[in-house]
């Protein structure tokens, strides 16, 4: 493989990606039922890019109701080699506020009830987790971010809950305790099935709000998410600029974590 071919996994207050070349915009299905919503083929910087609106156009999908299974086969079928995950999330740390990007590089994932693997009775698998995201993507994001005038952090751990409604505040200062640095609803299980798909991935959250843990901020709400979304999604597609230019001029290698090939020693039922 040596083409780079970006799957963008976009979240609330990003449903499509406007200045791709060659758009096409198809609907596909998967064994796992059919994605969020059809897909987006374009080019950015001579790249293929294929683009999810997680929510579905409209937002019409709540956190436990995406069909995460489907929608990383629909990418895994449309040829992408890596995963770009953009979503919103609120801030567990008084040194990111709003508007700033973390790209996670750790997760606690506290979600429950939603289908978290492909695999299942007639074929086990344990796929590898200790390190949940790419780092070469990760880094190569990280970059680009920060080169774009992004306030950026490299790393950081999301606690992923389950919602729809926001966390408590003894929740948010519990989170806190155990040393979260953000919170969001959507980035699990998506992470596990990019690895068991064996797409490497990498997640930009992009802060919103404060959580619910501090005195003196309004705590979080819709209108506030969506208010600081709108500048956060301006800046996510200049992120998404550069990184693609970086992309153009680069061959396509297998990255240094060995994800393209993490189920050669993960199935542990014997094949027939
Ligand atoms: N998404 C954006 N802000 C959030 C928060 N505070 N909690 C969970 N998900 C979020």
């Amino acid at each position: 493989m040596t083409q780079w071919t970006l799957g963008i996994i976009g979240g609330s207050g990003l449903y499509e990606l406007d200045g791709l070349a060659n758009i096409r915009r198809e609907a596909t299905t998967t064994p796992w039922g059919e994605p969020s919503d059809l897909l987006t083929f374009g080019e950015l910087h001579g790249v293929p890019l294929v683009f999810l609106p997680r929510h579905g156009q409209g937002h019409r999908l709540p956190p436990s109701n995406i069909p995460y299974r489907a929608n990383i086969a629909a990418l895994k079928q449309a040829g992408c080699t890596d995963i770009l995950s953009i979503s919103a999330c609120g801030s567990l740390r008084e040194d990111l506020p709003p508007g700033h990007f973390v790209m996670v590089d750790q997760y606690v994932d506290r979600t429950e009830g939603r289908e978290r693997s492909f695999f299942g009775p007639g074929c086990v698998a344990h796929v590898p987790m200790a390190k949940p995201v790419c780092s070469r993507l990760s880094r190569l994001a990280a970059e680009a971010g920060m080169a774009a005038g992004i306030a950026l952090t490299p790393r950081g751990t999301y606690l992923a809950m389950e919602g729809p409604q926001f966390s408590t505040r003894a929740e948010s200062e519990l989170y806190r305790q155990w040393g979260m640095d953000v919170i969001g609803m959507t980035n699990m299980p998506e992470a596990r099935l990019a690895r068991e798909a064996e797409l490497p991935y990498a997640s930009i959250a992009m802060v919103t709000d404060y959580d619910c843990w501090r005195d003196d901020t309004h705590s979080v709400d819709v209108a506030l998410v969506l208010e600081v979304m709108r500048a956060n999604t301006v800046k996510a597609k200049r992120l998404l600029d550069g990184l693609t230019a970086t992309l153009a001029g680069q061959t396509r290698v297998p990255g240094p974590d060995g994800i393209e090939a993490v189920l050669d020693s993960a199935i542990i039922t014997p094949p027939g």
